[in-house]
């Protein structure tokens, strides 16, 4: 707890130092050093700053020491800007004189490889011996706007403003930065992680979870190391204020060799694509799109609903705005009787009168803003958005002022889209006066306000209960089967390892014996039943149908003794030197829905399970299902409802529904499985058929990793 507390305090003075040092304050304006000095002296902050510079008396007219030892006073934050090599010592007498925080301007470390990387591992080891927590190196700094505090050699500062930027690059905060002065973006914090040694998004989101003056996080990252802490505070964080992430690399795909389903259908996107939905993050895949919805997040209050009113001037605006909204998930308000009646006393007879909401080109400031008061005003609207075309008769800076002056007494978001003409920035201005962002494009207007209504239901999932079941379990059982693989040198289970280990998690399969004769085959046949199935045990060969080592549907005992000959044969055929365990005679189970269960280990997010519908809808459609482990209750629903295939397993057009209480504990069997097993790396239940009551594991892949 205790440090717990004290790490907290040390990230705050990132942004709340007393005092700051500058280390490598150099005397030379086209010096980095100096232009953080600068930026320090002439950006407005309050607190005491410290240049240190071994080779000078007094930088930008104040008293220079020749290290942070020198200095008499406490020292709450150090700014590093010398060059790579002279980081560590100066990281040293951070620590000696009990400085908490610290950011590592300097590059040369991890990113330049070689000697770059043992010299950012050994300031890691010294800011862990005293304590230190740093930002960086190789990074761009922060700056705090509400602080007036600005550590980066940058030659302006951002508007101050309810946003906090986070980003692993730091030219994309240079771009930003520029592009939001541009825009009129306000931020509140401004911070680039450089190579994370140490401080990482993570700390810095739970950080500024509590920060009165952020009231949105952005981020946008190229990494994530530490996926399941991620998760984990992400979820946290997000009950509070909306999280929005790019991620760059969604299109890379992952080069690891996988021979399963679940591994081939897992690009390297997919786990954070999974983090990011099950933690609450929500995921923008354009700048412009990260930061409209950030804007709107900023100044506007969240909806209660989806239940949306859309007013406009001009009927081809509200018809891209319509076709925008229903295809982001917004639904159309129904005006209330009352409503109507009111706008009939304004409005032409030839408006329209309902959702979207055409006032026509007829309307001067005065008629607009009348009926933009009488629909925000409806119980049934829980937020507008309002669009307007500069018309001759209408004057849109006043429309501007009444629409803000209404705006601001209701609790329901208003999002603008007032679109060109010559003042539209100076409409903007207006807007923005009374916190209302505005989108010239009326696709951008819509896609922030359905990221509002987003974080209305992320946070309605986000507070319901979570129950993840732990099942009654033979792990010892488990532990075993892979104590004997690693014993024989093997990463692949047998399909009969597989099911082993899957029975002792609960998880039915077929009845099944393994044997070595003939006669041991025919005797285990008359035991479980005919008709039968035989498939050849080895651990050597993957693909059994291939070569003909699995025979389905044997209905006696003369079609059993060709069927396990004719597997005999193949296999000495197409895999001489495989090592045979036997042959499995196995209960042929009636057919039901095929559905695959599988799951994947991520190196970042750890153990992830997979559903899908089976068959040709994995291989074709690939319409499957991820999340993290472990999986509760609620998400093995969810996961179920939303493939595309999930109709299917409902029971369409008089097809048999699938027991989907018996899909949903086997997706958390299997999560407990890949909880509890760290080690298994690859895994495929498919097809696990499903019947009207209950369904059987059919045939099962398994890999594990040591
Ligand atoms: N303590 C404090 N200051 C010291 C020092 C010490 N032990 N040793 C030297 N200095 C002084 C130097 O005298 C110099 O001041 P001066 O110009 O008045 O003489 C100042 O520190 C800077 O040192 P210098 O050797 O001139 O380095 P530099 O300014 O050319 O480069 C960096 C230093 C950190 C800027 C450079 O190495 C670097 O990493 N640049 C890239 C930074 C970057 O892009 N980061 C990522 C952003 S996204």
């Amino acid at each position: 707890m205790e440090e717990k507390l004290m790490a907290k305090s040390a990230i705050d003075k990132l942004f709340n130092p007393k005092s700051v040092a500058v280390v490598g304050a150099s005397r030379h304006s086209g010096k980095i050093g100096h232009a953080v000095l600068y930026n320090l002296v002439y950006g407005g902050y309050r607190g005491k700053i410290y240049p240190i510079n071994p080779n000078a008396n007094e930088v930008l007219g104040l008293q220079c020491y020749p290290s942070v030892l020198k200095v008499p006073e406490e020292i709450d934050l150090a700014v590093i800007t010398v060059p790579s090599v002279l980081v560590p010592q100066v990281m040293e007498e951070i620590g000696q004189k009990n400085i908490s925080t610290s950011i590592v301007i300097s590059s040369g470390f991890k990113e330049v490889g070689g000697e770059g990387a043992k010299l950012e591992r050994e300031i890691v080891e010294i800011a862990k011996k005293y304590g230190i927590r740093f930002l960086g190196p190789n990074c761009f700094g922060v700056i705090d706007t509400w602080n007036s505090l600005n550590t980066t050699f940058s030659s302006q500062s951002p508007l101050k403003g309810h946003i906090a930027f986070i980003s692993q690059s730091g030219a994309l905060c240079v771009a930003i930065l520029n592009q939001g002065l541009m825009e009129k973006i306000g931020f509140s914090k401004f911070i680039n992680l450089g190579n994370k040694a140490d401080i990482d998004e993570i700390d810095l989101m739970e950080y500024l979870a509590d920060d009165p003056q952020t009231k949105v996080i952005t981020l946008y990252l190229e990494d994530i190391r530490q996926g399941r802490k991620f998760v984990r505070t992400a979820r946290k964080v997000v009950k509070k204020k909306p999280v929005l992430v790019i991620k760059a690399g969604r299109t890379e795909e992952g080069e690891k060799a996988v021979s399963s389903h679940t591994g081939s259908l897992a690009g390297m996107d997919v786990a954070y694509e999974t983090a990011f939905k099950q933690s609450g993050v929500i995921r923008a895949y354009r700048i412009d799109e990260l930061f409209d919805a950030a804007e709107a997040f900023a100044n506007q209050p969240i909806p209660k609903s989806e239940k949306v009113a859309i007013i406009t001037n001009g009927g081809g605006v509200g018809v891209l705005l319509t076709d925008a909204a229903s295809l982001n998930g917004l639904k159309f308000a129904r005006f209330s009787q009352k409503t109507i009646e009111e706008l009939h006393k304004f409005l032409p007879p030839f408006a329209s009168f309902r959702n979207p909401l055409d006032v026509t080109g007829n309307a001067n400031e005065e008629v607009y803003f009348n009926a933009f008061k009488t629909i925000i005003n409806d119980p049934n609207v829980d937020g507008v958005i309002t669009a307007s075309l500069p018309l001759q008769i209408m004057d849109e800076r006043k429309l501007a002022h009444l629409i803000g002056e209404v705006a601001t007494q209701v609790k329901k978001p208003v999002i603008g889209c007032f679109m060109g003409g010559e003042e539209v920035e100076e409409v903007e201005d207006i807007l923005r006066k009374y916190n209302i962002p505005n989108y010239t494009e009326p696709e951008r207007a819509v896609k922030a306000y359905a990221k509002l209504v987003r974080y209305k239901k992320i946070l309605e999932e986000l507070n319901m209960e979570e129950n993840v079941v732990t099942f009654d379990v033979n792990r010892k059982g488990v532990a075993e089967i892979f104590k004997k693989l690693r014993e024989e040198n093997r990463t692949r289970l047998t399909e009969i390892e597989a099911k082993q280990v899957l029975e002792n998690y609960g998880i039915i399969v077929p009845k099944y014996r393994v044997v070595k004769s003939l006669e041991e085959a025919v005797e285990a046949a008359e035991d479980i039943g005919y008709p039968v199935v035989l498939k050849i045990v080895s651990p050597d060969i993957i693909h059994k149908s291939d070569i003909g080592a699995v025979k389905i549907n044997i209905i006696d005992e003369k079609k059993l003794r060709v069927a396990y000959q004719e597997i005999i044969r193949n296999v000495k055929k197409h895999a001489p030197k495989a090592v045979v365990h036997g042959i499995s005679v196995q209960e042929m189970v009636p057919s039901g829905i095929e559905v695959i269960i599988g799951g994947i280990k991520d190196p970042q997010f750890g153990p992830l399970v997979m559903f899908g519908l089976g068959g040709i809808y994995v291989e074709i459609f690939r319409d499957v299902a991820f999340r993290v482990t472990p999986v509760s209750e609620r998400e093995a629903e969810k996961m179920i409802s939303e493939i595309r295939g999930y109709n299917i397993i409902r029971g369409v057009r008089g097809r048999t529904r699938g027991d989907i209480n018996f899909i949903k504990e086997t997706i958390m069997r299997v999560s407990q499985l890949l909880e509890d097993f760290k080690e298994i790396s690859e895994l495929d239940i498919n097809p696990l058929t499903v019947h009207e009551k209950g369904g059987f594991a059919v045939d099962a892949r398994m890999k594990i990793k040591y």
